[in-house]
């Protein structure tokens, strides 16, 4: 059961949880407009204390089109956050007035103190460096409607692996399926941290293999997941300027790979792929947005029991 769940880490649906809200979605794709009045009625407060327009838009847009509506700030500073006001508070006002929340935070584990004082479901958007497990459902979804499967495969994982949160979340959904390669592509600055190594590569016996060049391993890659290096995550400009251009896809690059691998980026890309990789079949990264828009409306109507 779904119903009334708050959604802060990957891990917190069970498979077939997954499977549930992955359905939904594929129905939706197939009629969104049998889908257009699922939620009349219904309230989604979109709380972002950090920057985002396509997390932010695709929550928005999916309760839209579910027939809902929608408040919420982008701006902390005009709210009663600016004021002192605690998370606790906040999502026990918020509960009052909304159905279901989506929460942005720059620290680490805010979504979870939230969702412990909610009164309704609430979906982490992204916490700092940590985690991110509504782009994960989107990840999963597109890897499974392109590929068709979610075991099986070499994922290559390429860029900030260090505070990518969607990396981080995306590793630990993978563990569950079956018989899937990790290739982690960084510099060393920028290596998974251990807590994912060892509490979820090392402990679920998932192979993997850490490596510095796309070109070394770019030919074995079912799945290359790119990623922009995390500014906002840095403590000092240097490193930032020293690390931003580690990796750019290029045409020349993308020659040695497989014809049928996917190439998938969370977005915003900074330069991590080059423009004129986006006319080329194997890039899925737009797709992979309108996904996310769709899965978002499987899992909001799933958590809000409305279908
Ligand atoms: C990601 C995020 O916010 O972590 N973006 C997103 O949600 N689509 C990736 C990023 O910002 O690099």
């Amino acid at each position: 059961m779904l119903k009334g769940k708050s959604l802060i880490d990957p891990m917190d649906f069970s498979k077939e949880e997954l499977e549930e809200i992955f359905a939904l979605a594929d129905k939706i794709i197939e009629n969104p407009r049998e889908y257009a009045h699922a939620a009349d009625g219904k309230i989604l407060a979109t709380l972002f204390y950090e920057p985002s327009t396509r997390t932010r838009f695709s929550f928005e847009a999916a309760m839209l089109r579910l027939g809902g509506k929608v408040i919420g700030f982008s701006e902390p500073n005009s709210t009663s956050v600016s004021k002192g006001e605690t998370i606790a508070d906040t999502i026990r006002i918020v509960s009052c007035y909304a159905d279901i929340v989506a929460m942005r935070h720059p620290k680490e584990g805010a979504p979870k103190i939230a969702s412990m004082y909610s009164e309704i479901p609430v979906i982490n958007a992204g916490d700092g460096g940590h985690q991110h497990p509504t782009q994960t459902l989107t990840d999963l979804l597109t890897i499974s409607k392109i590929k068709g499967k979610l075991s099986n495969l070499t994922i290559g994982m390429c860029g900030d692996l260090k505070f990518g949160r969607t990396v981080h979340s995306l590793i630990k959904a993978l563990s569950r399926y079956e018989n899937n390669k990790i290739i982690l592509i960084s510099p060393d600055e920028l290596k998974v941290p251990d807590y994912i190594k060892k509490g979820i590569l090392d402990k679920n016996n998932i192979e993997y293999e850490e490596v510095k060049r796309i070109e070394d391993v770019i030919e074995s890659l079912d799945v290359l997941y790119m990623t922009r290096v995390q500014k906002e995550r840095f403590f000092n400009e240097e490193d930032y300027i020293r690390l931003k251009d580690s990796y750019i896809l290029d045409k020349n690059k993308l020659s040695k790979a497989k014809d049928d691998m996917i190439i998938l980026h969370p977005l915003p890309r900074v330069n991590e792929i080059s423009y004129d990789i986006d006319s080329d079949k194997r890039a899925c990264y737009f797709k992979q947005a309108k996904f996310g828009m769709y899965v978002r409306m499987a899992l909001m109507a799933k958590l809000m029991g409305v279908l």
